[in-house]
């Protein structure tokens, strides 16, 4: 079986046909959920928490004891070493060591799963880093709308509340353009996607954003400008009638509304005198017909009480699917199940930074909250010019000077010598001054070429 040591960390980490996979096995869960107890006897997953939650720890851990096997519980983190100073790589040495043969981990930095990734001597699964990521609440969620509409390619789902530091919407996000799904982004104004998923979709996944008449979507989109992502294939375009005024929003599929993240909010946001509600008054709009309406919860007031009782709503479901879905995602890292799937699809590999270098600039990163044991990471998004993203948190890493270890010169990011640098002799600067520090030479000055 492949899946031993396998992590999950980001969407990424699995392809189209696995994730698909992992679906037909959480049907066949998902039949009988007490009828699987002999797959997992005698292992044990650890739940490290170091964030709240409900559903996701709670139905990992039933996910885990309805495959027969135990759970260790650290919910409350302050309870534990970490509150007496203790890294997370030392925590997740430890009790991969011999106390667990999984963890579940939920984190406040973001990129902190990746970090316990690579201390772990068992697999890692990303409960939930920062604003950053939160993959199997996406697989729930893609589960979902796989089982309500039959398929993900080409459906049509329109995204809305807090896109900018709802880590579920990113991870959906990501998974819905390599499905070919087409998105529309109704967000609360000042909370739109964040620059580096844009980024991420347009330089990984092809997919383009473009502004919409969402004038069909009624009272929702009223104080929001809508914009579609299109995955450039011809097929997409199939989501737009043209009416005149540019590609207007047809029918949707699902809507997924997400609540303010405001333990994430900053100085810097925009203070929200109203928030995005949906309630029969917007559900009543023409587009949104026949949409299932998707939350990860918990909801505040976003979604109205009014519909619950809506057929459409299938929020409650959607949660309950994630104990079927976690049980497929724990038995094929555990190595119990098999994917009847090839592994990826695209190149996610991820370079090292040099010792002593971060070129990461995002504060709540976990490259920058715990420096003890950080080696910075960087995956390639483009070569020329070099556009890369921190292999923790997926930030951009603004960098207009590119220094190649082996001749230690440094060059413009969007020079042809800059070009001909190997990926994993990169070194990334801020500024000349950060070069010359780390005692690196400008390229021109010395009439170098990279190596
Ligand atoms: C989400 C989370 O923790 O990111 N909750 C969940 O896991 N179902 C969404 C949220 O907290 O808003």
């Amino acid at each position: 079986m492949n899946s031993v040591h396998r992590h999950l960390v980001s969407i990424d980490d699995l392809s189209l046909a696995e994730i698909k996979s992992l679906f037909e096995h959480a049907r066949t869960f998902a039949t009988d959920l007490r009828g699987f107890a002999a797959l997992c006897p005698g292992l044990i997953s650890a739940s490290l928490f170091y964030e709240p939650s409900t559903r996701t720890r709670l139905s990992f851990e039933s996910a885990m004891l309805r495959l027969g096997g135990g759970v260790l519980t650290a919910a409350d983190m302050r309870a534990t070493s970490a509150s007496k100073g203790e890294s997370l790589a030392d925590t997740v040495r430890v009790v991969s060591g011999s106390y667990a043969d999984v963890i579940v981990l939920r984190h406040a930095s973001e990129g902190a799963a990746r970090l316990a990734s690579q201390y772990s001597a068992v697999p890692v699964v990303n409960a939930g880093d920062g604003s950053h990521e939160h993959p199997t609440q996406t697989l729930c969620d893609l589960y979902n709308l796989w089982i309500e509409r039959g398929r993900i390619e080409g459906i049509n789902v329109v995204l809305a509340g807090d896109l900018r530091y709802s880590r579920t919407i990113h991870s959906f996000v990501y998974a819905l353009a390599r499905f070919g799904a087409n998105i529309v982004c109704v967000p609360q104004p000042g909370f739109e996607l964040p620059a580096y998923v844009v980024q991420r979709l347009r330089e990984e996944f092809a997919v383009e954003p473009v502004r919409a008449d969402a004038t069909r979507l009624g009272d929702l989109a009223q104080s929001s400008d809508a914009v579609y992502l299109t995955p450039q294939k011809p097929h997409q375009l199939s989501l737009f009638t043209d009416g005149g005024k540019g590609l207007a929003v047809g029918r949707v599929d699902a809507l997924y509304m997400t609540r303010p993240q405001t333990e994430r909010f900053t100085d810097q946001d925009v203070p929200i005198q109203k928030y995005q509600q949906l309630s029969r008054r917007e559900m009543a709009a023409d587009a949104l017909r026949d949409a299932v309406v998707m939350h990860p919860l918990p909801r505040r007031e976003e979604i109205q009480p009014d519909m619950d009782e809506d057929p459409r709503s299938i929020y409650f479901k959607q949660a309950a699917r994630g104990v079927p879905i976690r049980m497929a995602i724990l038995a094929f890292l555990l190595g119990r199940i098999a994917l009847d799937a090839p592994p990826h699809e695209f190149d996610a590999r991820l370079f090292p930074a040099p010792v002593g270098v971060n070129p990461c600039r995002n504060p709540t990163c976990i490259s920058r909250t715990e420096t003890r044991h950080v080696r910075a990471l960087y995956r390639l998004a483009a070569r020329f010019p070099i556009r890369a993203h921190c292999g923790y948190c997926s930030h951009e890493i603004v960098a207009p000077l590119v220094g190649c270890t082996t001749t230690r010169h440094f060059h413009p990011h969007d020079s042809a010598s800059a070009r001909r640098i190997r990926p994993d002799h990169m070194v990334f600067f801020a500024s000349e001054a950060e070069a010359l520090a780390a005692q690196y030479e400008p390229a021109a000055r010395v009439g170098a070429t990279g190596g």
